[in-house]
């Protein structure tokens, strides 16, 4: 483990390691940004929804004639419209059907069921209120637990041979190897615990401008959207338009967290709307339409058990895990991975056998599952382990921070495979935890939360050392709607030696447009200032699958790299064509060309780039220009050790952090500023699932969170003060190094959370409180331990 290294181009060029100002912000912070509600069309239409007040209904009538006869109305489509043209249902990214306007029943409150088309957005909305739909409502399912319960409602009779709730039933690992090594451990520890539904909330909602031209048959959506490429395919598939005529933009975004990757009704509505009425149609979500109806995530009940030596090696682990999917499997799961990449549970720890039985459910809420701030369930898959190994620490009596010295992967186990088939790249988990342990003053505290005690203070020291799988990925085993899971960069350099790369990801605030320009740079010598970075319109960029599950670095940075080390090959040939030169013998740094060996006989990149469109050497092709599609030959591996202190008041419950200290390592740090940026982020996502985040339903399936008072996001006034710590283990296997970081803080952190404040109650025996850990439930584990 190396300390992050020192940039090898000058600060004017400014490539890899440089603390760069992010050029995006200019435009973001002084209201030039363009969003999707930024977009207006001459003779553009308002689109409004209606949704459904109930969770499970059928739908006996819908009367829309009230609704049609409001001035400024054009037109009220419900179910059977867009049952007329065959796209009353589409697929959905992880393989299930989803109503797009509801034509049978209800299956969530927050439905889609119909949607005025008027002339003013308000007019929309109004209209909605006089559509008369007449339900027979039915019990409502709102656990995972009732829906698989003999006897149970079915909630998806429109899928033919769907005799049950059940979504899928997926196992990994080795189940007679964990068998047989519970049947000869010391000790079993096991846990079982919550991790409640929340939502991403961006802070823009959701929406679409879709401008279908009748006559040239042209659609052109402006999208809220993470994965514009893979939407535009699955456009063509459910709408039955020709690829080519379909143009995604998706211009900038404000936020995305997993919310923005599956495909809404709502964008489709609006898109058959256009191309009904010929005329654009502009659909923008509300927040509270945002909070009920679109992608959910967590809802993992998750049961953990550890094989155990007395000394405390672990021997096994077995998972069981339950899902609360909702009413459709409507995330994006890799099709060979149904439950995501949750099999990851093993964590950072050794040990040679596991065995993860993982099953969802259909429920009556919001379809859910998406990936928020975390690669394909990872984050309850760290929860889960790091709540596990410090659950059995107290139970065996050690140390928390030594259980995990105890069982951590070694430094010279890399490349590690893990008991359910992840090859780890590379890591020094040991010293990540004593670095940040050292940091924090672990041993004083120790000492101090025994002193605290005998006054009748509670003091919680929490650790979470956490590993991710990120960049999906390998094109061998990961997918999505068949779509391989490859990324893509094309660079263009200028005459005047100015650059233009463009991505098939697709930032949604996370400073691609600095970043990717300084990968560029550090290959080329380019300026960054000098470099354009182009995303997110299909029709002008490579494909790609998106961002998400921080494969924005791993894919199409590494990509990015690829495409600036092909351009660099043939600006050689163009130098040494200048110097009369070799070309085996030209070398490029610092954005100087020059012959190896005599520094003095150089030129510019620059100069190169003006050769290339003027004076290249017999048989070679004008141009400085290339396209790569990078298919990553593994997934990284980040990871991280974060150490929280807290404390608790036994009055009230209340806890507060009162250091909290967060190593993390993504390998080589394209941009430090962005990374920790990227990290505040997480920290503040997992202090805000495990203090305060979630969504919960009455026993009618009612959304009890649909506004920002009832489901809570914590501001700069609750949020605790971080300290950061780096260390660099580059992935072997990567053009740069770099792994990702997006989401790592969001992962590592929950549980280090609730480690610290179960940590403060462990020693009256308290072993588990669900997140969130809101202040009555802590005061009522804390006092009926108390007898
Ligand atoms: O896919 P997404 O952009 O959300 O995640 P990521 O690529 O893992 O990381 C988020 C951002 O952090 C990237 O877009 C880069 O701007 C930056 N980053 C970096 O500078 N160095 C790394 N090794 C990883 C990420």
């Amino acid at each position: 483990m190396a300390v992050v290294d020192e940039p090898t181009t000058s600060p004017d060029i400014g490539g890899i390691g440089h603390r760069v100002r992010r050029h995006e912000d200019a435009r973001l912070v002084e209201g030039q940004g363009n969003f999707v509600d930024d977009v207006v069309l001459p003779n553009m239409l308002h689109m409004a929804i209606l949704r459904s007040p109930v969770a499970h209904a059928r739908i006996k009538g819908i009367d829309t004639s009230a609704a049609e006869a409001v001035d400024g109305v054009v037109a009220v489509v419900t179910g059977s419209v867009m049952a007329q043209h065959g796209l009353a249902w589409m697929p959905t990214l992880s393989g299930d059907t989803q109503a797009v306007l509801a034509t049978d029943k209800i299956r969530f409150q927050g439905q889609e069921v119909a949607a005025v088309v008027a002339t003013d957005p308000y007019v929309a909305v109004d209209a909605l209120e006089l559509i008369d739909v007449d339900y027979d409502i039915l019990p409502a399912i709102t656990s995972p637990q009732q829906a698989l319960a003999d006897g149970a409602v079915l909630i998806r009779d429109d899928k033919e041979g769907q005799a049950d709730n059940r979504v899928y039933e997926w196992e990994a690992g080795d189940r007679t190897a964990t068998d047989a090594a519970f049947a000869r451990a010391d000790r079993v520890v096991s846990l079982s615990t919550h991790y409640p539904r929340s939502h991403p909330s961006p802070l823009e909602t959701c929406g679409a401008v879709a401008d279908v031209n009748s006559v040239t048959g042209q659609a052109t959506i402006w999208l809220t959207s993470q994965a514009p490429h893979a939407h535009r395919t699955l456009f063509a598939m459910v709408a039955g338009l020709p690829e080519q005529n379909i143009r995604i933009i998706s211009p900038d975004l404000g936020g995305g967290f997993g919310n923005k990757v599956p495909i809404y009704p709502g964008y489709v509505v609006a898109t058959a709307a256009s191309l009904l009425i010929g005329r654009p149609v502009k659909w923008i979500e509300t927040r509270s339409e945002n909070l009920i109806s679109t992608g959910f995530a967590r809802d993992y009940h998750m049961k953990g058990e550890l094989a155990l030596t007395s000394a405390g090696k672990i021997l096994a682990l077995r998972v069981e895990m339950l899902s609360d999917q909702g009413a459709f499997y409507a995330d994006a799961q890799p099709t060979k991975f149904r439950a995501g990449l949750f099999h990851v549970v093993t964590g950072s720890y050794d040990y040679p056998a596991a065995h993860v039985v993982c099953s969802g459910a259909y429920t009556n809420k919001a379809p859910g599952g998406v990936a928020y701030r975390c690669s394909f369930r990872i984050t309850e898959a760290s929860f889960l382990i790091e709540r596990l190994v410090q659950t059995a620490a107290y139970e065996l009596g050690i140390d928390p921070a030594e259980m995990r010295f105890k069982n951590f992967i070694q430094p010279d186990q890399f490349p590690y495979q893990s008991p359910t088939g992840f090859v780890y790249d590379s890591g020094d988990y040991p010293n990540a935890l004593r670095t940040a342990l050292d940091e924090v003053g672990y041993e004083r505290l120790r000492e101090q939360q025994i002193a605290a005690r005998a006054e009748g203070r509670l003091l919680g020291i929490g650790i979470a050392h956490f590993t991710e799988a990120v960049g999906a990925g390998p094109s061998k085993q990961y997918d999505i709607a068949g779509l391989k899971m490859i990324d893509s960069a094309e660079l263009r350099v200028h005459p005047t030696g100015k650059a233009i790369l463009k991505l098939g990801v697709k930032a949604q605030g996370q400073g691609h447009e600095t970043t990717f320009a300084q990968i560029v740079a550090e290959q080329l010598g380019i300026p960054v200032s000098d470099i354009k970075v182009e995303e997110g319109d299909t029709d002008n960029t490579p494909y790609g699958l998106g961002t998400y599950g921080s494969r924005s670095t791993p894919v199409g940075g590494a990509a990015t790299a690829v495409v600036a080390r092909k351009v660099a090959d043939k600006a050689k040939l163009i130098a040494a064509n200048l110097m009369e030169a070799a070309p085996d013998d030209i070398e490029l740094q610092n954005g100087r060309l020059f012959v190896r060996g005599t520094p003095d006989r150089s030129v510019t990149i620059q100069d190169v780039a003006l050769a290339a469109y003027s004076n290249v050497p017999e048989g070679l092709e004008y141009g400085l220009e290339d396209v790569h599609y990078y298919d990553p030959p593994n997934l990284t591996y980040p990871y991280g050790a974060y150490v929280v202190v807290v404390e608790v008041d036994p009055e009230t419950g209340i806890w507060k952090v009162q250091r909290l200290v967060a190593l993390d390592d993504c390998g080589v740090r394209i941009n430090p500023m962005i990374v920790e940026g990227q990290i505040h982020g997480g920290l503040t996502e997992g202090f805000a699932m495990s203090s305060m985040q979630w969504i919960t339903f009455d026993e009618e399936g009612n959304c009890i969170g649909s506004n920002f008072t009832d489901y809570l996001v914590p501001t700069a006034w609750e949020t605790p003060r971080f300290e950061l710590l780096a260390s660099c283990t580059p992935s072997p296997h990567h053009p740069i190094g770099a792994k990702g970081v997006g989401e790592s803080a969001t992962v590592g952190s929950p549980a280090a959370f609730v480690n610290a404040v179960i940590d403060a109650v462990a020693h009256l025996g308290i072993r588990n409180i669900d997140m969130p850990l809101l202040p009555d439930r802590v005061w009522a584990a804390i006092h009926s331990a108390a007898g």
